[in-house]
C-alpha cells in the first residue's frame, strides 16, 4: 500500500513539474507577451539565478508598478500559489538559462 501511494505521489510530481508550457506559456503566447525576452531582461538586470527567481516570484505574487521590468501591458495579478510557483520558476529557469547551452 505504501509503495502504491509512493508511486502515485512520484508520478504526480513528474506531471506537475512538466507543466510550465500549460501553466505559463499558453497564456503568454495567447496574449503575445513572450517569456523569453522577459527572462533575458531579468537576467541582465539581476544576473544571478537566485536574484532573478526571487524578483520574478515577488512580482508574480505581489505585482506593483515599481517592481516590474516588463512595461508594455498593465500589471497582471498572476493567480498562482506560492508552492506551485516555486516549481514552475525552476522550470522557467531551466528552460531559458544560457549557461550549459553554449557549446
Ligand atoms: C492567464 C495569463 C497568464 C499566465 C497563466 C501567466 N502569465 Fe505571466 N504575465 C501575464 C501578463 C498579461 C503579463 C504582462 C503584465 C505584467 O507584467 O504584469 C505577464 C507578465 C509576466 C512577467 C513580467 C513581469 C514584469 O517584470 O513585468 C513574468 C516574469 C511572467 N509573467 C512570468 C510568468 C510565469 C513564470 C508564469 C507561470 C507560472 C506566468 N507568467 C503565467 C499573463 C499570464
Amino acid at each position: 500500500m505504501v509503495k502504491v501511494i509512493l508511486c502515485l505521489f512520484l508520478s504526480l510530481q513528474i506531471v506537475l513539474s512538466s507543466d510550465f508550457d500549460t501553466a505559463c506559456l499558453a497564456c503568454h503566447e495567447k496574449k503575445n507577451i513572450p517569456l523569453k525576452p522577459i527572462f533575458f531582461e531579468y537576467l541582465l538586470y539581476y544576473s544571478s539565478k537566485s536574484a532573478i527567481l526571487k524578483a520574478t516570484k515577488e512580482y508574480l505574487l505581489h505585482p506593483t508598478l515599481q517592481k516590474r521590468l516588463y512595461k508594455k501591458a498593465p500589471p497582471y495579478q498572476h493567480k498562482i500559489s506560492q508552492k506551485r510557483l516555486d516549481k514552475l520558476l525552476e522550470e522557467y529557469w531551466e528552460r531559458y538559462k544560457v549557461i550549459g547551452k553554449i557549446k
